[in-house]
């Protein structure tokens, strides 16, 4: 990793507030946050502006800020070790936004990979919000002048653009305001939870993932209708993908004994995939059983989510005013 400027170094990094997290989004995610405000001085938000470039709904939208804090801190992120917040009640983000959109180019934000997906997806909603998401993301990052960046690989190029607005400030204002935010490098294997429906990776979009907040019986229906193959036709066979994701799935929710019974079973070609899937099934349900409680406690209690975003609010705040400040200065805004 390169050269940080704060110690402890400063991390950030926001999730948009559409739709419930998954399992992927815990363990490929949330666990290092949850790891991370251990060590660094960290600021986890919920991207709801980001979200604005759908129009959902005032409810909706509420809704969603409500059920991703609630969820944020059922995993264990504590509003005391890091700065939990909503990204609208830091409102120094915007006013960054606004200047580093003096210095975005036209070209840069046109060129931008999710920015084409979208336009491909949605002509109908190419609006100047979704253009210069990447702005967004970087005031976001450049406010509280973050070190590091944990995000997944979709969001390198986000990071890249996050790396040259602040480096065009730095220079363009003869300052040295801006780390370059370096993505996290953790030293354990990336994790990439697999979907359900055979191939690729679980994802909101996909539509074949197991949300923390599903029932049981979701859980059961979802585990059992899981793709698989017709079977190992020798001993010691390489797995077929799904198998494979399905094994995946299992090394993460059940008991190191309980996937050496199933691997034993699938090397002798004596696999019962209905049995493997009822115990995966009921692992994962046991897994997911705290977590399910405890959203359900914080999602019941308006009082404890207002305290924490007020507590979150206030030091994020702290933090973007101490910077924008400086931004001010070095811009020569200043009031007469
Ligand atoms: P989704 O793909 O469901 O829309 P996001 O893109 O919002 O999820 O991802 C939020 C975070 O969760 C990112 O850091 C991403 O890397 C992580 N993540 C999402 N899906 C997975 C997965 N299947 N395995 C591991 N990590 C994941
Ligand atoms: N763009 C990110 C995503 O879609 C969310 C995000 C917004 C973010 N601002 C950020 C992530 C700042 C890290 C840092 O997943």
């Amino acid at each position: 990793m390169e050269k940080t400027t704060h110690t402890p170094p400063i991390v950030v990094s926001g999730i948009r507030s559409t739709g419930h997290l998954h399992l992927g989004n815990y363990l490929g995610a949330l666990r290092n946050f949850v790891e991370m405000q251990e060590h660094y001085q960290c600021y986890f938000f919920i991207a709801d502006l980001h979200s604005l470039t759908t129009h959902p709904t005032p409810d909706h939208l509420q809704e969603s800020v409500r059920d991703i804090l609630a969820e944020y801190l059922a995993v264990g992120l504590s509003p005391e070790k890091c700065a939990l917040y909503v990204q609208s009640d830091v409102v120094e983000t915007i006013e960054l936004y606004l200047y580093l959109n003096m210095n975005a180019y036209l070209g840069e934000l046109e060129r931008c990979t999710s920015f084409k997906d979208k336009v491909r997806k949605n002509p109908n909603n190419v609006n100047a919000g979704l253009l210069t998401y990447p702005t967004l993301m970087a005031a976001d990052i450049l406010i509280h002048r973050a070190d590091i960046v944990p995000v997944g690989k979709d969001q390198e190029q986000h990071l890249e653009m996050a790396r040259t607005f602040g480096e065009r400030f730095n220079r363009m204002y003869k300052t040295e305001l801006f780390p370059a935010p370096q993505a996290y490098q953790s030293d354990k294997p990336l994790v990439k939870i697999p979907g359900l429906d055979g191939s690729g990776k679980m994802g909101k979009s996909e539509g074949n993932a197991i949300y923390l907040f599903d029932t049981p019986e979701e859980i059961r229906k979802k585990v059992m209708k899981a793709v698989s193959d017709i079977g190992p036709s020798e001993p010691n066979q390489p797995k077929s993908e799904p198998v494979q994701n399905l094994f995946t799935l299992m090394s993460h929710v059940s008991t190191p004994d309980t996937l050496a019974h199933f691997e034993g079973l699938y090397n002798q070609c004596e696999i019962r995939y209905g049995d493997m899937k009822k115990q995966l099934a009921e692992d994962m349900v046991n897994f997911l059983a705290p977590l399910r409680e405890k959203i359900d406690y914080y999602r019941h209690n308006e009082q404890l989510l207002c305290e924490a975003a007020q507590l979150g609010a206030a030091k994020a705040q702290q933090s973007a005013r101490a910077t924008l400040s400086r931004v001010r200065e070095s811009i020569g805004i200043k009031s007469l």
